[in-house]
């Protein structure tokens, strides 16, 4: 395949096109993640602008075979592992790749490396192989553990996932404590704070490094308020703060751009639609698992910007549940977060003020649901170190 060809494959490592969000003090731009096709990247390149110059330098870098960063992900012979490995492998800005899971990935990575995009690829199978598969990454994206069946919710995957994401995290401690750390394995609203506390114990906890990827729930926000108004998908951001369960998801409406008016109706249904959404992928699937696709989309989207941030562009903001302060009574929650080359530079904090009455009351209503999933992470960390003591 030609060299064009790859470019044409990659990601848009830039934002196809930018909204100016101003809140109070605070402006950025909402960046827009999707595949991008030969003719949007020659548009960037012809239409100039520091940004687009920046967007061909990464095009002419991925020709060159010389993007820079090491991924690993952890759980990639899995439904989602899978289709996210593929999305990764075709980054421009990622020069390794490790796939690592207890399954054997040695069939996965034979074939992943035969596409002829830059980034090398290298599996690693079983327990022993798992320190070498986190030697040197720079972003370690966890999607390991047992989805959801009919009739699930995402705190019936807490027995089982819980131990999987506190074992990845002492091996993440270890061997990449420098790495961004992104956590997909449900529930994802205890298991980073399981992750945090892990990392706290093994003295490698940086809050600016550690993610609950929530970009699932921006994208079908997205998808689905495009879809209602008829807006061109492009055009639309839609903040979801809270938390990645249930009533926990709340889509910010009243801070969509572009500015529409939304109704009394739409409100409700789109918030219940958007909270809803992975439930509505369970059932469709009756059984056969969750969203995985999307997912991979979504958690591509996120790492493509997360190595954005590392490479310096200055201008990265994406939605995540991170360590923050922005309600107080929350020790985690997400919000729009400021991407750098230390991981998250800045929460958002102002897109949280000025909400519309239904989204303020229902921030109040979740507030004792996600309290609730944080002190369960934190607490079965210490569980787990206390018996262990014993
Ligand atoms: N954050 C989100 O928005 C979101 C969305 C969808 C699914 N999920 C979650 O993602 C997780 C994975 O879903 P899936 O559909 O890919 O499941 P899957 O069962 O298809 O894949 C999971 C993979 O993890 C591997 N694994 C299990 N224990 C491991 C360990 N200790 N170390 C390494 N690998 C291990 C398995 O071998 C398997 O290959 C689930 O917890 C699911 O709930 C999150």
């Amino acid at each position: 395949m030609a060299a064009a060809a790859i470019a044409a494959l990659s990601f848009a490592s830039v934002p196809c096109r930018e909204h100016q969000l101003r809140h109070g003090a605070s402006t950025f731009n909402a960046q827009q993640f999707s595949a991008s096709s030969s003719h949007r990247h020659t548009a960037n390149l012809k239409s100039g602008g520091p940004r687009r110059l920046r967007a061909a330098k990464r095009v002419i870098v991925a020709q060159a075979g010389t993007g820079r960063y090491k991924v690993a992900i952890l759980g990639a012979a899995g439904d989602i592992g899978q289709p996210l490995s593929l999305l990764i492998k075709m980054s421009p800005l990622v020069s390794a790749l490790h796939l690592y899971d207890i399954a054997n990935v040695k069939g996965i990575t034979a074939d992943l490396s035969h596409c002829n995009t830059p980034a090398e690829v290298a599996g690693f199978t079983g327990k022993d192989e798992l320190p070498s598969s986190l030697a040197g990454a720079d972003v370690v994206v966890i999607p390991a553990g047992v989805p959801r069946k009919p009739g699930m919710t995402r705190d019936d995957l807490f027995s089982v996932n819980a131990g999987i994401v506190k074992e990845l995290a002492e091996a993440v401690a270890e061997h990449a404590p420098g790495a961004l750390v992104h956590i997909i394995s449900n529930p994802v609203n205890s298991t980073v704070p399981i992750a945090a506390e892990v990392l706290k114990q093994k003295g490698a906890y940086d809050p600016r490094k550690l993610f609950g990827v929530t970009t699932l729930d921006v994208v079908r926000a997205n998808a689905f308020v495009a879809a209602r108004k008829g807006l061109p998908l492009a055009d639309v951001d839609v903040p979801v703060v809270g938390g990645h369960s249930g009533a926990t998801i709340l889509p910010l409406l009243s801070k969509a751009r572009p500015k529409v008016p939304f109704t009394d109706e739409e409100v409700e249904e789109l918030t219940a639609r958007v909270q809803n959404a992975g439930t509505e992928v369970v059932e469709a699937k009756a059984g056969a698992g969750s969203a995985t696709l999307s997912m991979a989309y979504a958690a591509a989207r996120f790492v493509e910007a997360s190595l954005r941030g590392l490479d310096g562009d200055g201008d990265v903001y994406e939605c995540a549940y991170v360590q923050s302060q922005v309600v107080p009574e929350l020790p985690f929650f997400a919000s729009r977060v400021k991407l750098g080359r230390e991981g998250m530079e800045e929460v958002v904090a102002s897109e949280l003020r000025g909400l519309s009455e239904y989204e303020a009351r229902a921030l109040e209503a979740l507030k004792p649901q996600l309290k609730a999933s944080i002190d369960k992470g934190v607490a079965y960390v210490q569980q787990q170190q206390e018996a262990a003591l014993n």
